[in-house]
């Protein structure tokens, strides 16, 4: 997506080799206008997958999520993420290791939300490791759901999680695949 690219490429701070912040414009401060456009695309490659739920995490999926499911007419779910030791009752869980926080938490979602007959697209603002998006596929498969895929705003494709998932069959669409990241030369695209 052309648009986010040169976004990306404009207002993107690169920290170190691994890191890129769009504090300015996707997960701090929201440039509304960016999110329909990116809703529209998203809308553009699932058209005709029958979604009828959109799953993200939060918090950052969430805006995304919510302007994408605009264009799909359907609800937004978001897993929350629970410190608690001991989840019981009527959720689906799973484990999501964070390599980049160092930690691992549980992410929720309440069964009445999700279940059979569902055709759910799951969106989030990055992919890096994936282990959110292993997650987050779990939960779905756990509420006997179907995947239909994946939508991704940026994918940082010099780490595992893209190629990842796509090998577990998952489809999977991003807007920007950054290929390798520098802060004195910024940003480069697969394509
Ligand atoms: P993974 O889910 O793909 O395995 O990613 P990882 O554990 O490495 O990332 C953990 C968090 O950091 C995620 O947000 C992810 O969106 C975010 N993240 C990963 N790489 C980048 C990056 O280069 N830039 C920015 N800005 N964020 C990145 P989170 O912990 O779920 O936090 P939240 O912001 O959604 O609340």
């Amino acid at each position: 997506m052309e648009l986010l690219k040169e976004r990306i490429r404009r207002d993107g701070k690169v920290k170190g080799t691994d890191v890129l912040k769009v504090d300015s414009f996707l997960n701090h401060q929201m440039d509304i206008k960016l999110f329909a456009e990116i809703g529209r695309e998203f809308k553009r490659r699932f058209a005709d997958c029958q979604i009828n739920k959109i799953l993200t995490i939060e918090a950052s999926g969430i805006g995304i999520a919510c302007i994408t499911a605009q264009y799909f007419d359907c609800p937004v779910i978001f897993a929350k993420k629970s410190q608690t030791k001991n989840i019981a009752g009527e959720v689906y869980t799973a484990k999501v290791e964070s390599f980049t926080h160092g930690r691992v938490y549980d992410i929720i979602v309440a069964k009445e939300f999700l279940g059979h007959g569902d055709r759910v697209l799951i969106i989030d603002d990055f992919l890096a490791n994936g282990a959110a998006l292993m997650g987050l596929s779990k939960l779905v498969e756990d509420a006997g759901a179907t995947l239909v895929g994946a939508g991704i705003v940026i994918e940082k494709a010099f780490q595992p999680g893209g190629d990842m998932i796509r090998a577990r069959g998952i489809r999977l669409e991003s807007l920007a695949r950054v290929k390798s990241m520098n802060e004195e030369t910024g940003v480069e695209f697969v394509d």
